[in-house]
């Protein structure tokens, strides 16, 4: 089978917990290895999404997530592989023989600066400067501070350099190979609560939204994609829908000890697993922390 793995480093990206979500998927799909719906409405850089695809047969899956530039890149691997891989073959060229000053110089002048010009519609990936959108961000991805992607309220990209030494910008067999599982699958890109569920397909739906901050829950949102504990009860309503529709669900999120998902997802099957954080832009939330996984089966 071929094997991808994501092609972004991703605030909240699920790796480090992949073998505790497979222990706990539904029996059936352990059991058949196969999934006739996979759908996960918050997929970000796709951990569980891309495990799945890679080990198990899955007949149709279904992607979405709000963030416009990311949704713009999973369409533009499925579809132009091959050009998306040119273009990272030369910036890679260009930035690696580079001496550290002068690499500064170009994540800002040559990557991070016309990122942030080039403003994209999402829908219209055939265009040269999608590909070329989809490029610089998977190159600032790769060279940036963290391996983080963070955008201002306008939306601009402004993670500062970051010095790797020998940043891997290109990963040309995984993005063939993600290219190829992602033959299958529609994208999506709005609020989770925009996709339409099939009432007729039982479907295994992996909800992965933003982690409810270990302090300061109650915040106040600054943009479209923070998540605030209003945007947690709403997300807890929807899942009782999705609960009737009879389809299996899992839902992770921070332990913020303080009983809010227990209320939120009274009598369902709730456990806590430790998992690692790698990225988090307040550096008190690094370490290791539970995580919680929430399961109607
Ligand atoms: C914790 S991350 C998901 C990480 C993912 N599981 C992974 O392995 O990389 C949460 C994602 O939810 C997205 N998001 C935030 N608000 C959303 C909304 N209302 N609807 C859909 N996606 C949203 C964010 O853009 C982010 O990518």
């Amino acid at each position: 089978m071929i094997q991808a793995k994501p092609f972004l480093k991703w605030a909240g990206g699920k790796r480090q917990l992949l073998n505790e979500i497979d222990k706990n998927l539904p029996h059936h799909i352990l059991e058949t290895k196969q999934l006739d719906l996979y759908i996960e409405p918050f997929v970000g850089g796709g951990a569980l999404l891309f495990h799945l695809l890679s080990n198990y047969s899955v007949k149709k899956n279904i992607i979405n997530d709000i963030n416009p530039d990311l949704m713009l890149s999973y369409k533009v691997i499925k579809l132009f592989p091959k050009d998306l891989i040119n273009k990272l073959k030369k910036i890679e060229r260009e930035y690696l023989p580079l001496g550290y000053e002068q690499r500064k110089e170009y994540f800002y002048n040559n990557l991070r600066i016309p990122y942030n010009k080039l403003k994209i519609d999402y829908t219209t990936p055939n265009t040269k400067t999608s590909i070329e959108k989809v490029a610089l961000l998977i190159a600032l991805n790769k060279t940036c501070f963290n391996g983080l992607f963070r955008q201002n309220s306008k939306g601009e990209f402004n993670v500062p350099f970051g010095r790797y030494a020998n940043p891997r910008i290109l990963d040309e067999n995984n993005i063939l190979n993600v290219s190829h599982l992602l033959k299958n699958t529609e994208i999506f890109c709005g609020s989770y609560e925009s996709i339409k569920i099939l009432k007729d397909t039982k479907a295994f739906i992996y909800l992965d939204p933003p982690y409810r901050p270990l302090t300061n829950a109650g915040f106040t949102k600054y943009s479209k994609e923070d998540f605030n504990d209003n945007d947690q009860k709403q997300l807890a309503k929807y899942f009782r829908e999705l609960n009737k529709a009879k389809h299996y669900l899992m839902l992770s999120n921070s332990d913020t000890n303080d009983k809010f998902f227990d209320e939120l997802y009274k009598g369902f099957n709730m456990q806590k697993v430790l998992a690692k954080r790698y990225i988090n832009s307040n550096a008190n939330g690094r370490g290791n922390i539970n995580e919680l996984l929430i399961k109607n089966y």
